[in-house]
């Protein structure tokens, strides 16, 4: 079975073809961080402008690489969450297309897609992915969800059928890393230079304590933001009334990348540190990363040291981010056990959490 995944609920506007959940047949990522770069983050009207230019080349690029409209059993679209303009062009768009082509449409919850990332294991050679996991994960699964919105330790029991472990009471560990990265005069998305920056920078020199959380797979980011808010002022000598954003004028190249490095290693550390404690109690099959931050590669070192009997395999990089090959994969598993949503009748749902989404609704009963 193949689908066409429409994602859209963000800054990247994205269309894949993926053949029963696993094979990667068309790849389409039209990324707007350039155009958000000068704004310093994701400005939402400017968001939903873009994917309105974008969506129409996009979606029509991945379906011609995949062989043309009539290779497309289904399509899966994101529709919740994300930013209410961004989610309203991508799921219009996809539900005009499976009215006026009458193809079945599955409405996807976009941070439960994120998983399925991991559920790619081959694609065609065009695509140039060498690096594929080599197996799909099986369940009981853990997963480390970690984006620019979502921090969160759920385990799968099954395709559907999962519970929420533990999450961030306040900031998202990739919102912590595009804060600090501001704090440091590094460009946005924030993730991606601290990584940058850190491989240059010494972890040990600065000191930040982690978060003690009352339930023990709970997050909290936002101390650890303060913290180095704190060390950057006390290092340059000012205190805390002077304005932050002209903090980074007055660090000095190295310092800044021990300070980007000491940042990362507590983050990463804080992660691994539950998973590590959540393997133990749940006695997982597989662990899987997913989201924005799961494209970190001190992420993936500590884990494959910390849980080396766990032989944990990645998404590529570019999997780890927006894309709607994790929307067309989960479609795919959905499609196996629920009915397809009527596309006149959808809602999007700017902040619905994981743990309601069309799996649970009851008008979706099993087939
Ligand atoms: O999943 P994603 O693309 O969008 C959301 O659904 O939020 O995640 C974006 C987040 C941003 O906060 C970005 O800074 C972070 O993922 N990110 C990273 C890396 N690449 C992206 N964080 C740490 N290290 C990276 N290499
Ligand atoms: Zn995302």
């Amino acid at each position: 079975m193949k689908i066409l995944g429409i994602e859209s609920s963000c800054d990247e506007t994205a269309a894949a073809v993926v053949e029963d959940g696993s094979r990667l047949l068309a790849n389409v990522i039209n990324s707007q961080i350039d155009i958000h770069k000068v704004f310093g983050g994701v400005v939402p009207e400017v968001a939903a402008r873009s994917h309105l230019e974008v969506v129409l080349p996009v979606i029509d690029k991945a379906v011609r690489d995949a062989g043309g409209w009539s290779e497309i059993d289904a399509i899966a679209c994101t529709t919740m969450p994300g930013l209410i303009g961004s989610l309203l062009i991508g799921s219009l768009t996809a539900r005009t297309i499976a009215v006026a082509k009458n193809i079945p449409f599955y409405p996807i919850h976009h941070v439960e897609a994120h998983v399925y990332a991991n559920f790619i294991t081959s694609a065609v050679s065009e695509l140039n992915f060498n690096n594929l996991p080599k197996n799909q994960p099986q369940f009981p699964m853990l997963a480390l969800i970690v984006s620019g919105g979502h921090s969160q330790i759920v385990l799968f029991h099954d395709y559907g059928n999962y519970e929420l472990i533990g999450q961030t009471q306040d900031d998202a560990v990739g919102e912590a890393f595009d804060k600090v990265a501001k704090i440091l005069g590094l460009p946005y998305p924030g993730g991606p230079s601290i990584a940058k920056a850190a491989e240059t920078g010494d972890s040990s020199r600065f000191y930040f304590p982690k978060a003690k959380m009352s339930r023990k797979y709970d997050f909290s980011f936002s101390g650890l933001k303060t913290a180095v808010l704190r060390s950057v002022q006390s290092e340059v000598g000012v205190d805390h009334t002077f304005p932050s954003n002209e903090l980074h004028a007055r660090l000095d190249e190295r310092t800044r990348d021990d300070f980007a490095a000491s940042f990362q290693n507590i983050a990463v550390q804080t992660l691994v540190d539950k998973v590590v404690v959540a393997v133990r109690e749940f006695a997982p099959k597989s662990v899987v990363i997913a989201g924005g931050v799961a494209a970190n590669q001190e992420l993936r070192k500590q884990l494959r040291e910390r849980l080396p009997e766990m032989n944990i395999e990645y998404p590529p990089m570019s999997l780890c981010t927006d894309n709607a090959a994790m929307v067309a994969s989960l479609g795919y598993f959905v499609s196996r056990k629920i009915k397809p949503a009527d596309p006149r009748d959808i809602e999007v749902l700017p902040s619905i959490s994981m743990t309601k989404t069309a799996w649970n609704l009851s008008e979706n009963l099993a087939k």
